[in-house]
């Protein structure tokens, strides 16, 4: 069956990148849940944008704000934009998460909470992958943190694609929907590497995702696209 990761969340019913949209997408049991994330000026914060005002009352770049300023805004319907602490407290075991590193500096912070949740059991390695358009962060990442999964994302489907995505040790490459074909998936699978396509909300997409063959969707609406897979 293919694997149903919840983009942001449940993110088509519920604020993007908040504890509401995780604990509704673990409540429908998904296979993992994507979160962006990024630096704000003392910590990191769980939030797409660069600029606060199009997810928050807030305004500015999110990485000249501090946490505690972050703490006072709306992330919609009340909800408040996550520290990655509270991500991994929310998720725990649970599922899957796969985090995709923004706008997002000073990765040894980042490398230090996550060895400090796993030494306190309350996240795994093995749920863990961490995704991002920057290569070279990934390249960085794994060189710290060997046993990661990598997520290597493409925008399109460069020239090599899947070389580079060896040349990080990717476990998975993440594609525009839009982009993908079967051969790219074959030529990626015999390669050993997992397929994820985003965003796929319409059936149509799902039908066709499944066809190529891919491992895995990201969606925004994790509860009806799981309902439509048990259908077909
Ligand atoms: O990780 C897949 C997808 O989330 C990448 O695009 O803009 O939704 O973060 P975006
Ligand atoms: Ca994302």
């Amino acid at each position: 069956m293919i694997q149903v990761l919840a983009h942001r969340g449940a993110s088509g019913s519920y604020p993007e990148n908040t504890l509401a949209a995780i604990e509704a997408a673990l409540d429908i049991g998904v296979d993992g849940i994507e979160l962006d994330v990024q630096s704000c000026a003392d910590d990191y914060a769980i939030i797409h944008d660069t600029w606060l005002d199009r997810t928050t009352n807030g305004v500015g770049r999110v990485n000249e704000q501090s946490q505690a300023y972050l703490a006072t805004l709306d992330a919609g319907k009340g909800q408040k934009i996550p520290t990655l602490q509270q991500v991994f407290t929310t998720i725990g075991t649970r599922t899957d998460i796969n985090l995709e590193l923004k706008h997002t500096f000073g990765l040894d912070k980042f490398v230090s909470y996550i060895e400090a949740h796993i030494q306190q059991g309350i996240i795994n390695r093995e749920q863990l992958l961490i995704s991002s358009f920057d290569h070279h962060q990934l390249l960085w990442l794994k060189q710290k943190l060997p046993w990661v999964r990598i997520g290597a994302l493409t925008a399109s489907i460069p020239i090599h694609y899947a070389q580079f995505a060896g040349s990080l040790h990717a476990y998975s490459i993440h594609m525009d929907k839009n982009f993908i074909n079967h051969e790219y998936v074959l030529d990626a699978k015999s390669r050993g590497l997992k397929v994820f396509a985003y965003t796929v909300d319409k059936q149509q997409d799902i039908d066709m995702m499944i066809d190529y063959g891919v491992d895995g969707i990201f969606t925004n609406y994790p509860c009806q696209t799981k309902m439509y897979l048990q259908r077909i």
